[in-house]
């Protein structure tokens, strides 16, 4: 069983069997999220880069809730040194989870620290649940040719930013889904500033017209099961 919350922005929460995985979870910064930092289940933590509308609140709901952070090294190295537990990963890097296999994708895009630290390069996640389910969250990212090896082997489920400005844009992201070509895409990281703000139904109109893929515009706190 594989369920997937939207928390706004680029933050999702995924129950996988029993096992809760919150990814780039930026919500006390964050007017639009219905969850609350204090409250929030984790089991591990996906940190795509090391951007604070990512990164968010890693460090206090790991520290409450003892959740383990993946992601790339540099990451990992500067939450360990705060007592966080941590698997570190790298790009193109796979490893299996008792909630399944997880790859590091690559991203086009940077990954400095709060605190300016280096914070590695930026990644995207690549989910193969014990049921066989293959979900990918693509992290801030412009569009790059290899998301067609991404969505090569299948994809049940893409989420993909369309805010522009920092990422792709719609016209990119309609280009990145027909790369991805995943049964739904969930389109992310738009309209949370006045400097990403999009039309997302004009966009799923465009999608819809021009691929067979299934477009869900999720609302903060919206479920999907998979
Ligand atoms: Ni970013
Ligand atoms: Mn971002």
């Amino acid at each position: 069983m594989v369920q997937i919350q939207y928390l706004g922005h680029a933050a999702f929460a995924v129950q996988v069997d029993s096992t809760h995985l919150l990814i780039d979870p930026f919500l006390s910064g964050n007017p639009q999220t219905p969850v609350r930092v204090d409250a929030v289940l984790a089991d591990y933590i996906l940190v795509t880069h090391g951007h604070s509308d990512h990164l968010g609140d890693t460090e206090e709901i790991a520290g409450r809730t003892g959740a383990v952070v993946i992601s790339n090294s540099e990451i990992c190295h500067w939450l360990q040194k705060k007592g966080i537990q941590t698997s570190a990963q790298h790009l193109g890097g796979g490893r299996r989870y008792p909630f399944g296999y997880l790859k590091m994708t690559f991203a086009l895009h940077g990954s400095p620290l709060p605190d300016d630290s280096y914070g590695g390069n930026p990644g995207g996640f690549l989910l193969r649940s014990n049921d066989g389910k293959k979900l990918y969250f693509a992290g801030d990212t412009g569009l790059f040719g290899d998301m067609r090896l991404i969505g090569e082997k299948g994809l049940d489920f893409a989420a993909i930013p369309i805010g522009d400005t920092y990422t792709m844009g719609p016209d990119d992201a309609l280009r990145a889904v027909k790369l991805l070509n995943p049964c739904v895409v969930v389109p992310m990281h738009y309209d949370t500033f006045e400097s990403i703000e999009q039309d997302v139904h004009a966009w799923s109109v465009r999608v819809m017209a021009e691929t067979a893929v299934k477009v869900m515009v999720m609302q903060p706190g919206d479920k999907f099961k998979l």
